[in-house]
């Protein structure tokens, strides 16, 4: 695998391979095997895959969620070179990523109003401009996103489609531990109870999804009450959205995702899954 640290030197490298597909897979490391399934799926899909490993500090809207979130570039590393990732570019500085970079503001037409973007106030602003700002720099035929941050994926689809229209957003599958939470950075961060207490995001919303309420704000009582029975839970938002659109709806249909963060301990865990 070459690793690039710095931006001139790895489009250098990318200069060379004319003719050949890019699949591009951005993350922030403290990487897990929900990372690794983008990779694989982008090595099946293109001649050769970038991976991107860079912590961006616009898109934490809180310094100490920043400074906590993991960074464990040796592991990652190995863990890339083992999947056979073919080209990591690890930028050391956010000025190495957005020099002669003017940041932009991105008209979302709605779609970040609701639920991360009403919670995380500039996040998706930050998240959209690292992601522009790296499709420019590898310039893929195809960039893989993860059905995790289902939200993300809709703003970054949205973005391309007006930015980068040769460009293909490919969505993936959560990947999840065997009791069914969402693999997650951030989820090396809980303690042991924690991690525990954890599992019953899962279990509450496939429960949800047997229940096969149709009145959605039954549905969201319905999971509000689950949650209010965990104690070390403390969810801050259930919504019930289409999954296009992510407007809140009010009856339950199979277009219909279910969304929810919620904090356990001091580390916040988000989540997503068909309502039916
Ligand atoms: P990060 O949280 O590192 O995630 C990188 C990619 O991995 C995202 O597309 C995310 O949806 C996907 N991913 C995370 N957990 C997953 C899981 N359990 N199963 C499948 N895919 C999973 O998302 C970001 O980084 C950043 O916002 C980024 C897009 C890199 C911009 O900074």
């Amino acid at each position: 695998m070459h690793t690039f640290t710095t931006t001139i030197a790895l489009q250098n490298y990318l200069q060379g391979l004319q003719g050949k597909t890019i699949g591009f897979v951005p993350t922030m490391g403290a990487l897990h095997v929900g990372h690794l399934s983008l990779i694989e799926r982008s090595i099946a899909e293109t001649d050769i895959t970038v991976a991107s490993i860079f912590v961006n500090p616009t898109q934490f809207n809180n310094t100490a969620d920043f400074d906590k979130y993991p960074r464990t570039i040796a592991d990652d590393r190995t863990m890339l070179e083992r999947a056979g990732c073919h080209i990591l570019y690890a930028p050391e500085t956010p000025a190495e990523v957005y020099n002669g970079y003017t940041m932009q503001t991105f008209d979302f037409a709605g779609l970040d109003s609701s639920m991360e973007g009403y919670f995380r106030p500039g996040h998706f602003q930050g998240m959209a401009n690292v992601v522009f700002r790296l499709f420019d720099i590898v310039n893929p035929n195809k960039a893989f996103f993860g059905e995790k941050d289902y939200q993300q994926l809709a703003l970054v689809r949205h973005m391309a489609a007006k930015h980068f229209p040769a460009l293909e957003v490919v969505a993936c599958d959560t990947l999840r531990e065997s009791d069914g939470l969402a693999m997650s950075s951030r989820n090396r961060r809980l303690s042991d109870d924690e991690r525990v207490i954890s599992s019953n995001i899962p279990r509450i919303l496939n429960s949800a999804k047997e229940h096969n309420i149709t009145d959605a704000k039954q549905l969201k009582l319905w999971v509000e009450g689950e949650f209010a029975m965990v104690p070390g839970i403390r969810l801050e938002y259930f919504e019930i959205a289409d999954g296009n659109s992510l407007q809140v709806v009010d009856k339950v249909n199979s277009d219909s995702r279910m969304f929810i963060a919620a904090y356990v301990g001091d580390v916040r865990l988000i989540d997503n899954m068909a309502a039916q």
